[in-house]
């Protein structure tokens, strides 16, 4: 049988039910119906330590049936139930006995299924609103005052209630804010719990899962470290595993987790592609190798890179050329190593869900993403993804359990494509150079400042603008440099981060004066959107 946590290139489809019986977690399970904040609720689930799985909003109940859930959420969604074809559910699910807990669009389905009244309101209702808790306390409501501030976003409203349900709390706008039918364990609240902004939403969404629906607090990394190395060791029995170091955190961590199961059976690849920030291909390979005793063939691919890179300026047109050479260099190591049936890939649960949801379906393609996709069908290898149920953060507390320095867990993102996409215009090694250094003095300067909150990622990118300068008493003429740093949560958005003067002003006189061939500093304030984190 293929483990849980591991994926072949054939079986996607029994995987559900396979999991359930090898781990036995409580799964609580949350239909998406294309709202912005299903992995918010489903971030919340987790950090109540309940494990959640998000699936699509037209799921059978056939196919959930077999994993036991432990309870359903209902999410919300950008269309109104009183549209026809609108996204539905499986009626089946409503009958299932599981406990429900529909959030927006996701109570206003319950409603119109349980066959209540739903208007179309003259005035939708976004943001803060006061919640008030009606008489006879609901036990979705445990612990929770009177009055508190809850964040809204409905343009419909459940006027006449289905039948079996009261009640249980109302805001000045909207009569039926949250609705009970205690007998039924199904709950619809109009609100989102799940946004910081709702003050009480914590306490509900708890409240749901661990006394309406009995859940335990099981969902332990400590748990899921035992587990996960006792599939793989059953998958892979004797073979042979390759993986694709970047450097970066999923791949660190998929691969020491991995390591600790099979060890020496186990082989790391890393591709330099001279594409890194200063210092950090030697840093990455001391790590690997020196702290955590992995298994590291490092390939100097740095002249091959470059030669590809020569003259293109297309952003497209990089990414594509150093996902294909990645591929290649990647393609003619593992072939010396024999007998290997595995890839090792540090796919999180955002990219298996961004797979999986309509909203995702329907996205428009910004940026060509490089990473190791394509490998695996290419090389007919088996893909081993142990991360695969997991938030970046939850990958952030996995690492720390494994004893991964902090350097690595807490590494800002850097793009699989590197230095390529920092640098405007074509890529050259006299370029590389330029903005390695001036890209080393931004997180020298940033990372030595202590900020708090800091940054989620802060680097310089070279533009291939030149203006006037003047140093001493000479004329330059010479490269910009603009410097990027954002505050986020996820790199889906970001802002500009408010970084104080002084710094911008060190960082700026550091690099004119420490990096000959530029001569002036442009801080970055776009948001994303509408730019995006990278420049290209
Ligand atoms: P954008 O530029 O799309 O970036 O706003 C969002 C986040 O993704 C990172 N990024 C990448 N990560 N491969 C990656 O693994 C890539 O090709 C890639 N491009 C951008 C970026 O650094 C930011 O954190």
């Amino acid at each position: 049988m293929t483990s849980p946590l591991l994926r072949t290139a054939q079986d996607d489809a029994p995987r559900l039910a396979e999991r359930s019986a090898a781990v036995k977690t409580a799964t609580v399970f949350i239909l998406d119906f294309g709202a912005q904040y299903s992995q918010l609720i489903a971030r919340r689930t987790r950090e109540a330590n309940v494990y959640c799985e998000i699936v699509p909003h037209d799921t059978p109940w056939s196919a959930l049936a077999d994993r036991e859930p432990a309870a359903i959420i209902l999410s919300g969604g950008p269309e109104s139930t009183l549209v026809p074809g609108a996204p539905e559910m499986d009626s089946a699910i409503l009958s299932a006995g599981v406990p429900i807990l529909g959030i927006c669009y996701g109570m206003q389905l319950l409603a119109r299924e349980c066959a209540a009244e739903l208007v179309k309101l003259d005035h939708a209702e976004y943001g803060p609103a006061m919640l008030t808790l009606c008489a006879g306390e609901s036990s979705l409501f445990k612990g929770v005052p009177q009055h508190s501030r809850v964040w809204m976003s409905h343009g419909d409203s459940v006027v006449k209630l289905p039948a079996g349900f009261v009640q249980a709390a109302q805001t000045q706008r909207c009569n039926v804010a949250a609705m009970a039918n205690e007998a039924r364990k199904i709950y619809g609240v109009q609100f989102h719990p799940e946004v910081a902004h709702t003050e009480c939403g914590r306490q509900v969404l708890q409240n749901f899962l661990h006394d309406i629906a009995g859940i335990g607090s099981d969902w332990k990394m400590e748990n899921f470290v035992d587990r996960a190395i006792a599939q793989i060791r059953q998958t892979v029995g004797t073979d042979r595993v390759i993986c694709a170091l970047s450097g970066g955190v999923d791949s660190a961590v998929a691969a020491t987790l991995v390591s600790r199961a099979i060890g020496e059976q186990l082989t790391c690849i890393f591709v330099d592609h001279g594409l890194l920030r200063k210092n950090e291909a030697q840093r990455v390979v001391d790590a690997f190798r020196g702290v955590m005793h992995l298994n590291v063939d490092a390939v100097d691919a740095r002249a091959r890179f470059v030669d590809k890179l020569s003259g293109v300026s297309d952003p497209e047109q990089k990414r594509i050329i150093i996902g294909h050479e990645f591929i290649r260099v990647f393609e003619e190591e593992a072939a010396k190593i024999p007998g290997v049936r595995f890839l090792v890939q540090g796919t999180l649960y955002p990219d298996v869900i961004e797979s999986k949801t309509p909203q995702s379906k329907a996205g428009h393609k910004i940026k060509s993403h490089h990473n190791v996709g394509g490998l695996p069908e290419r090389m007919h290898l088996d893909l081993i993804e142990p991360l695969r149920s997991l938030f970046k953060d939850e990958v952030r507390v996995l690492g720390r359990v494994l004893g991964l320095p902090d350097r690595i867990v807490q590494r800002q993102p850097f793009p699989g494509p590197g230095l390529a996409v920092r640098i405007i215009d074509s890529v050259t090694e006299e370029r590389l150079d330029l903005l390695r250094e001036a890209d080393a003095i931004v997180c020298e300067e940033i990372d030595s400042a202590n900020l708090d909150p800091k940054p989620w990622q802060y680097f310089a990118v070279l533009t291939p603008v030149k203006s006037v300068g003047v140093m001493g008493d000479g004329r330059t003429y010479s490269n910009l440099v603009a410097v990027r740093a954002i505050t986020s949560e996820d790199g889906m958005t970001a802002d500009w981060a408010r970084l104080p003067y002084e710094l911008l002003e060190r960082i700026s006189t550091r690099i004119v004066n420490e990096v000959p061939g530029i001569n002036r500093v442009a801080y970055d304030i776009t948001s994303k959107p509408p730019s995006t984190v990278e420049w290209e």
